[in-house]
């Protein structure tokens, strides 16, 4: 395996672009936290700011392919040039909004951070710090990605792994149980972090055990290489 750097990377010439020929994708989105409310005043997320999905939306429909973007709470974005636009707050409308849109798509990106786990209830009104907050208990929120791997189809799957340790290996391990084309694999550390900055490091695993290294490059850089990604692998289904 290569380890390719930035500056070895060059985007490819747009060969597959609409113009040449290819149909373009209709290519469906998730991006962002979701939240999931305990009472009136708290809730459950993550610091995901929704930038990476974004960035891939923009790249996406500026290369002539139809989007939609599924998105959760990134009240600082701005909205991406020519994109549907679903706002979800919780993973349950997540999935609803994913079961709705996917089955007109040809590839899912599956960039969001879904909350694990929910509040087994809502609370109406607020609860009390001593006691009442500590015993709320939570439930499992559905795994999209991996239904959407069960209902896979002729789709291409991209599936998005944060890890602080065993980067690869996990990312693989997902990358198999989730059924996914690519999967872009995001180490968190001091150096690089993945929440609320313009740069990050990845990985990007593909078919036939391919590893693109990519080191502290724009989301929007990343978002090239991957949709260049993407493109191949549905040429290459258009010539099947
Ligand atoms: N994902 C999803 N639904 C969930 C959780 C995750 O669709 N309930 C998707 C994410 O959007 C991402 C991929 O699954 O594309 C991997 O997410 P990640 O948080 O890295 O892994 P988990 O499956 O949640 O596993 P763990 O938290 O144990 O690492």
């Amino acid at each position: 395996m290569n380890p390719i750097t930035n500056s070895t990377i060059k985007r490819k010439t747009k060969k597959y672009r609409i113009c040449n020929g290819a149909s373009p994708l209709r290519i469906l989105i998730t991006a962002g936290p979701t939240r999931e409310p305990i009472d009136p005043v708290r809730f459950i997320t993550n610091h995901s700011t929704g930038t990476m999905g974004y960035a891939i939306a923009e790249s996406a429909s500026r290369s002539g392919h139809r989007v939609t973007l599924i998105t959760g709470p990134s009240p600082s974005l701005k909205r991406p040039h020519r994109t549907k636009i679903i706002s979800v707050v919780t993973a349950k409308e997540m999935f609803g909004a994913v079961k709705k849109n996917s089955k007109l798509s040809n590839c899912v990106v599956m960039s969001a951070a879904v909350a694990d786990y929910k509040p087994k209830k809502y609370f109406s009104r607020k609860l009390k710090r001593t006691k009442e907050i500590r015993n709320i208990g939570l439930e499992k929120n559905p795994d999209i990605l991996s239904w959407l791997g069960e209902n896979k189809q002729d789709k291409i799957l991209v599936g998005f792994c944060m890890e602080t340790e065993k980067l690869l290996k996990n990312a693989k391990r997902k990358m198999h149980t989730k059924r996914t084309d690519l999967m872009v694999a995001n180490r968190i550390n001091k150096a690089c972090p993945p929440f609320g900055t313009n740069r990050t490091s990845v990985v990007i695993l593909g078919p036939d055990k391919t590893e693109l290294r990519i080191k502290h490059a724009t989301k929007k850089y990343i978002a090239g290489i991957l949709l260049d990604k993407i493109e191949d692998l549905w040429y290459k289904k258009l010539q099947n």
